[in-house]
């Protein structure tokens, strides 16, 4: 048993009732009555008008729940907002081959964020670099002036750094003001402090600030996470060595990195979206940093152990926030959050990494077997059938029909379900 006193480990969910999974979720995560009925509801007109401009609606996307997965001993049910297939059900599949060994085991550095200060102008480069480095702490102070509140908590800016870059312009210094962000994604904090100093900056330099803004490739605030895979639950030996033969093309070429790397968003996504987070500025983050070295590459690494395991890593920048925006906003966001039973935002990080190896080990493992196909024809086929425009049990009936069929085409289902009509 895990560190929850509650087991994730369930068999069959996908064939549950959506009232019993609901059921299931309620009663592993102590949902109230209250809480379970936001499952079944839309965001507010109200609440959304408050969330963007011009609001018109809302937009609704399938929200599931992921199931086996132990992180760092602790039991999770992993929320999931996507529109794509399998995904789920594979992340499910994968958390239950990795809690064979353990799990996974994930690690998050402290939350920094890092500011950008673009200076133009300054008339002696590396003097003004240097005086900046002189009036650190008093940057830093001014920086910390404009949120008591985080430093209370015990973030807020912690360092400075000054890079000089060559550019069309000619050189130019670039600031980088560390903040620890807390338990929130560090956007607002990080933006607000950056304006403040600037002025700052121009004193000490001479020069003219441009940008200040924060940088998404947040690379201060990285995950780790790690995961054994049994051999024999993979059917052997000789399919962990064709596994690792599909990812190594991934870790040499950047036209299949780049769907490797796809494969783990799905997940990374699927869990940032049911949180509340912002998922372009992970995206962002996570391909920056993928091709830190200059080419770009995969994000995870696989090696086989002494016993013949798959050991699969994955290391990336994980900007998650557990307060501010959406994440407090929107009640399916806070309901999610409850699901996992994350505190802070560094244990959503470490859940979020956990998530994406399992994706791509998922991917990886159906690729270098049976394919991908196999697992979204059933999906696939009853989209198809709803396409062709049936309703209730004609449903499975038509998808049924495809499938045996091996042909999964909208004319085919039109005929299939005028046959049955
Ligand atoms: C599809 O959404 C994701 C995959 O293409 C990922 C991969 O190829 O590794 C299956």
């Amino acid at each position: 048993m895990s560190s929850r006193g509650k087991s994730s480990k369930v068999s069959g969910f996908y064939k549950m009732p959506v009232e019993k999974r609901v059921e299931f979720v309620k009663n592993f995560s102590d949902l109230t009555d209250e809480e379970t009925r936001i499952f079944s509801s839309s965001l507010d007109i109200k609440t959304a008008d408050k969330m963007i401009e011009n609001v018109l609606g809302t937009f609704e996307l399938p929200l599931g729940v992921s199931v086996n997965f132990l992180v760092n001993c602790k039991d999770y049910l992993v929320p999931m907002a996507i529109e794509e297939s399998s995904v789920v059900a594979a992340a499910s599949n994968a958390a239950k081959i990795a809690r064979i060994n353990g799990g996974f085991t994930a690690k998050c550095t402290n939350p920094l964020m890092i500011g950008q200060l673009q200076i133009l102008n300054a008339a002696d480069i590396a003097g003004a670099a240097q005086n900046i480095m002189d009036h650190k702490k008093e940057i830093l102070l001014l920086a910390n002036a404009q949120d008591k509140i985080l430093v209370d908590l015990g973030g807020g800016a912690k360092d400075l750094e000054v890079r000089i870059l060559d550019s069309p312009l000619g050189k130019m210094i670039v600031t980088h003001l560390i903040v620890d962000v807390r338990d929130a994604m560090g956007a607002n904090a990080v933006n607000t402090m950056c304006e403040a100093v600037a002025p700052m900056l121009e004193e000490i330099t001479g020069g003219k600030v441009r940008l200040k803004i924060l940088s998404n490739l947040a690379d201060r605030r990285l995950v780790k996470a790690k995961a054994v895979f049994e051999k024999e639950k993979m059917g052997g030996e000789h399919v962990v060595d064709a596994f690792l033969e599909s990812y190594t093309l991934a870790s040499v070429d950047p036209y299949r990195a780049a769907t490797h790397n796809k494969g783990i968003m799905n997940g990374i996504d699927a869990l940032i979206i049911a949180t509340g987070n912002d998922f372009r500025a992970i995206e962002a983050g996570a391909h920056a940093y993928a091709a830190r070295s200059g080419q770009y590459t995969s994000l995870t690494t696989y090696h086989k152990d002494k016993n013949g395991n798959l050991v699969g890593e994955i290391e990336l920048p994980l900007a998650v926030g557990i307060v501010g925006g959406a994440a407090s906003m929107h009640p399916k966001a806070r309901l999610c959050r409850k699901i996992l039973g994350v505190t802070t935002a560094k244990e959503l990080a470490e859940v979020v990494a956990s998530l994406g190896l399992a994706q791509n080990f998922a991917a990886l493992f159906a690729l270098s077997t049976v394919g991908i196909q196999k697992g979204h024809m059933s999906l696939h086929a009853k989209n198809i059938a709803v396409m062709a425009g049936a309703k209730g049990n004609q449903i499975d009936k038509v998808a049924e029909q495809l499938i045996k069929e091996k042909k999964i085409k909208l004319d085919r289902a039109k005929e299939i379900l005028a046959e049955i009509r």
